[in-house]
């Protein structure tokens, strides 16, 4: 009898015989994608997306605009069309608005619903229902929104919203979510919604609001950067064109840099500043990444990245780059692993709260595989390249409903002695349906179950 949990029923990786070759196109961008889905359906008149990633985070924003009154259509593969509700404004769901795995999708939601004199009940999966919801409601709620809910937590109720009061607030945490629900929230509030920001986080917001036609006021100040909208005004609609997703090229990225000999293009990365972060800690450590080709598409400047394998070494990730590289510690934690020296990557804080506990999963999927990693208070340190015989390999890692951290693991096993495998390769789908084709394109053996 067979042992139920051999390879052959477990999502695994192994180290390939060959160098990985080839060129690939990084998937839509997640941020932006949520963003032209709620932004359409808010404007007046009809929105075509271009190159919209359709994972199912994405899906999940799509059926909410719906609920709330958007006709929403695939045209085809990438090309949607909204029509939004404009004047008439969002409608009372007629069901509990489901955002699955989302957080993106559910607190930009939230903020925007909640300028509307509407009802809605708000669930979604058991990684987003332990997720904080505080961090929008009480802002929100100062605004004059009512919220119901246990520990502000999904699931979760909007009693009333409607006739916000215009509102400055410094979110203590960095967050592109906390920022953008308020400015959402400000569209049809009198007055100025402004939100100061003490580090800087990803700006897709104020760009693509003013794309719509939204006038976006952003200044330095002496506290930070302060992002401001006057109400009310409605977006008008435009055309979008989603740029590469950062966030997934960069394990197509890893991939290159884990496998001696690697030589791939990744082409159409979007290279806005405040995603880029990982792309400079990786030309620190001695990576080989040439961006070439830049251009502009979408409002976003884009670009083709050329990564050769290249013999890294660790080092120290200061604080403040946490907001342009947040989704990114999980994988450049395993590039650290194959680097020789410690890297220390400091003020994870936020790592705890995304759709695991990033930073202790990561630390499992790295000890468990035997690297040597420690977490000291919210830093996280990976020594690699200590192992003579190169890094054992052969757990299964526990994915907490994390794509990232499945697509982590992943890759960590393209260089391992024994394969990698994880327990659910499921959530993987939310961010990057394409992982495993684009993966197999450039020669990396992952390998999903054979079905029965
Ligand atoms: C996102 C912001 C970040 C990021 C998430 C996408 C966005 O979250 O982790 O994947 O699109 O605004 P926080 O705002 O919680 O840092």
């Amino acid at each position: 009898m067979k042992n139920a949990n051999t390879l052959e029923t477990q999502t695994h990786a192994t180290k390939p015989n060959a160098p990985l070759k080839g060129t690939v196109r990084a998937p839509g961008d997640k941020s932006i994608s949520h963003r032209a889905l709620i932004f359409g359906a808010l404007a007046e008149g009809t929105t075509t997306i271009q190159g919209l990633l359709e994972g199912d985070d994405i899906l999940q924003t799509a059926g909410a605009m719906r609920a709330f009154g958007a006709e929403i259509t695939q045209k085809s593969q990438g090309k949607w069309i909204v029509k939004g509700c404009g004047k008439r404004g969002f409608t009372t769901p007629k069901a509990p608005v489901d955002f699955g795995n989302a957080g993106t999708g559910a607190r930009l939601v939230m903020g925007a619903a909640s300028a509307f004199n509407i009802t809605v009940d708000y669930i979604g999966d058991e990684s987003l229902s332990v997720r904080p919801m505080g961090r929008v409601l009480d802002p929100l709620t100062q605004m004059g929104a009512k919220f119901t809910s246990t520990n502000s937590t999904l699931p979760l109720s909007q009693t009333k919203g409607g006739n916000l009061k215009p509102f400055s607030f410094t979110p203590p945490h960095a967050s592109a979510q906390v920022k953008s629900a308020l400015i959402l929230a400000g569209l049809k509030t009198r007055g100025t919604t402004e939100v100061i920001e003490t580090s800087i986080t990803r700006d897709h917001t104020e760009n693509m609001l003013e794309a719509f036609g939204v006038p976006v006021t952003r200044k330095s100040i002496d506290t930070g950067s302060s992002v401001s909208i006057k109400g009310p005004v409605l977006l008008k609609a435009t055309n979008v064109t989603v740029p590469g997703d950062p966030s997934s090229a960069a394990f197509l990225i890893a991939a290159a840099l884990v496998v001696p000999g690697s030589d791939i293009i990744v082409e159409n990365i979007m290279m806005n500043a405040s995603r880029t972060g990982l792309f400079e800690v990786l030309t620190e450590m001695g990576a080989f990444l040439r961006a070439d080709n830049f251009r502009k598409s979408g409002g976003e400047i884009i670009a083709d990245i050329h990564v050769k394998y290249s013999k890294l070494v660790g080092v120290t990730v200061p604080e403040d780059r946490v907001p342009s590289m947040v989704d990114e510690y999980p994988i450049l934690a395993v590039i650290a692993a194959y680097a020789k020296g410690t890297t220390e990557m400091r003020g994870l804080a936020e790592l705890r709260v995304k759709e695991s506990d990033r930073l202790v999963a990561t630390h499992a999927l790295l000890s468990q595989n035997g690297v040597a990693t420690k977490i000291k208070g919210d830093n996280l340190l990976v020594t690699g390249g200590v192992l003579p015989s190169g890094i054992k390999g052969g757990a299964c890692v526990t994915t907490h409903h994390d794509h990232r951290i499945a697509m982590s693991a992943l890759v960590l096993g393209l260089g391992t002695k024994n394969p990698v495998s994880i327990d659910d390769a499921a959530m993987i789908a939310t961010s990057f349906p394409d992982f495993f084709d684009l993966m197999s394109s450039i020669g990396a053996p992952i390998t999903m179950p054979k079905p029965h």
